[in-house]
């Protein structure tokens, strides 16, 4: 089975959030399964491609409106990874710093035509097309309308919906950039007057999934405008919970974190790396250590971290440490509350992969307070490392986490609010001191498998199930 996913973000290539941890593993499961799973992705002007040597597949000139826009097909030469990666080189427009910028209708445009000109190229054509997210929105319908006439539209096309809130809206005027399609089709790529190309996967992919059953479900009821569609489509839509890459997240041979660990040597192997960690933020290691990841936006509750935070802190009981960026406002908010929490508190503005690994490894919780979760990542990891997850019931999290209450292992809340956020850290803390369960708890955490081989074969089974 030759499988090709089709994505703007690849871990360890190019990341920005979860999307890449899905795109670079999910492949390698797959391929445990038998199956030949590739990715192809633009090639983007970063540290990873400038340390690695390419070489050139195929080279050909795609149209984009009037212009032509010459590509390159690109493949690493070493075997760094455990699957193929193509790239879609495109000079002046996709090789960028940043994976997204203002010119996404015209950069993820070009990407998905160049890609679908070269598959068409390919001696042995994949069986299926598995397309991430509204940067590769357009595929399904391309392969349908623009490219059926060379049987593109004989390959099944999977379209995973990681995040809707964000659908890659373009004014209509765009239209005569995709590749010629009969117009009297054009209501499949509209939505509420924009062409959009989240909606358009949604109309023309043959199977569509989201990253969570729960997930699936919430966005029948709201999906940032999309919601009757989903309903509409839902006898073709499923909900498939990610996995996590245990090879690389794994406790016992993390290369970034300071101490590596067991199970058996969990509570030595967290307390060297909390050591570390509170060593360099000058935090206090006595106390419970509570940590938030992530982007710091609407969609993670980030907005209340500053109040929720100030608030927990003026106990001075608990240590917190936060690694994030995004709003400008929230990333001053938090940085404004050092001098005030001085010794308990601190925040690490920008992105740092090792020092998340640290952050996994070295706390004892991690908060979760988001609005929307479509999986959610961290969670996973953090139970991976021992850490408990205190999480908002919504989404994935809803599907990972149970309560301590709940013969669980974790801190649920049900709203979005500084007081449930509050609380939970509470309960954290009293659940930290009721030592013996919680290390118990620590122990058990680790063994949950959440690793992609169960998902992994559950995308293998949706192939098949199309005929
Ligand atoms: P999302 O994709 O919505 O941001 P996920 O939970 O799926 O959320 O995945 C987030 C991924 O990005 C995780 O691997 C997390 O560790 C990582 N991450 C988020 N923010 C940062 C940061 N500031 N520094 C390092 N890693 C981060
Ligand atoms: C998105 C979602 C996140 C999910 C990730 C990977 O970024 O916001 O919840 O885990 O995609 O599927």
């Amino acid at each position: 089975m030759k499988v090709i996913h089709i994505s703007a973000e690849c871990y360890p290539i190019a990341k920005v959030g979860g999307l890449a941890d899905v795109v670079g593993a999910l492949p390698k499961y797959q391929n445990d399964l038998g199956a030949h799973s590739s990715v192809i992705m633009p090639f983007y002007n970063n540290k990873f491609t400038q340390s690695h040597e390419f070489s050139s597949l195929y080279q050909a000139k795609v149209k984009l409106g009037n212009n032509d826009v010459n590509f390159n097909i690109l493949k690493i030469d070493d075997s760094v990874l455990e699957f193929d990666v193509f790239f879609v080189h495109i000079e002046n427009l996709l090789y960028t710093k940043d994976v997204y910028s203002d010119n996404d209708t015209n950069r993820f445009l070009a990407f998905q035509i160049a890609a679908l000109d070269w598959i068409l190229t390919l001696k042995v054509i994949p069986d299926f097309i598995h397309c991430h997210d509204h940067h590769t929105g357009l595929i399904p319908f391309m392969t349908q309308e623009s490219f059926k006439y060379q049987t593109l539209n004989k390959i099944p096309v999977i379209t995973t919906i990681h995040n809707a809130q964000y659908q890659g809206w373009m004014a209509y005027d765009n239209i005569y950039k995709i590749p010629r399609f009969n117009i009297e089709k054009v209501g499949l790529l509209m939505w509420n007057g924009m062409i959009n190309p989240l909606a358009a996967a949604i109309k023309c992919a043959w199977r569509v999934t989201t990253v969570s059953p729960s997930y699936m479900e919430e966005l029948k009821l709201k999906a940032n405008g999309l919601e009757s569609l989903l309903a509409h489509e839902s006898s073709k839509a499923i909900g498939i919970l990610n996995g996590i890459d245990s090879k690389v997240w794994n406790p016992e041979t993390d290369s970034y974190i300071i101490k590596n660990y067991k199970k058996s040597t969990v509570e030595s192997g967290k307390k060297a790396n909390k050591k570390w960690l509170c060593s360099q933020f000058n935090l206090d290691e006595s106390k419970p250590l509570f940590a938030f990841i992530g982007r710091l936006v609407g969609e993670k509750g980030a907005e209340l971290l500053p109040y929720a935070l100030d608030y927990a802190l003026r106990s001075k009981d608990i240590s917190v440490i936060v690694l994030g960026s995004g709003s400008k406002d929230i990333e001053n908010q938090l940085f404004g509350l050092m001098p005030k929490h001085n010794g308990n508190y601190n925040a690490f503005i920008g992105y740092d992969e090792k020092l998340s690994h640290i952050i996994y490894a070295g706390a004892d919780f991690l908060l979760m307070p988001s609005r929307v979760e479509p999986c959610g990542l961290n969670q996973m990891y953090a139970l991976r490392y021992g850490t408990v997850p205190i999480v908002r019931r919504i989404g994935g999290l809803k599907d990972t986490v149970i309560d301590i209450g709940d013969n669980g292992f974790g801190i649920c809340h049900n709203d979005i609010s500084v007081q449930d956020m509050v609380l939970s850290i509470h309960r954290g803390k009293e659940f930290y001191y009721n030592t013996e369960s919680f290390k118990a708890n620590r122990k058990h955490i680790m063994g949950i498998d959440h690793s992609w081989n169960v998902s992994a074969k559950a995308y293998i089974d949706l192939y098949k199930s199309i005929n």
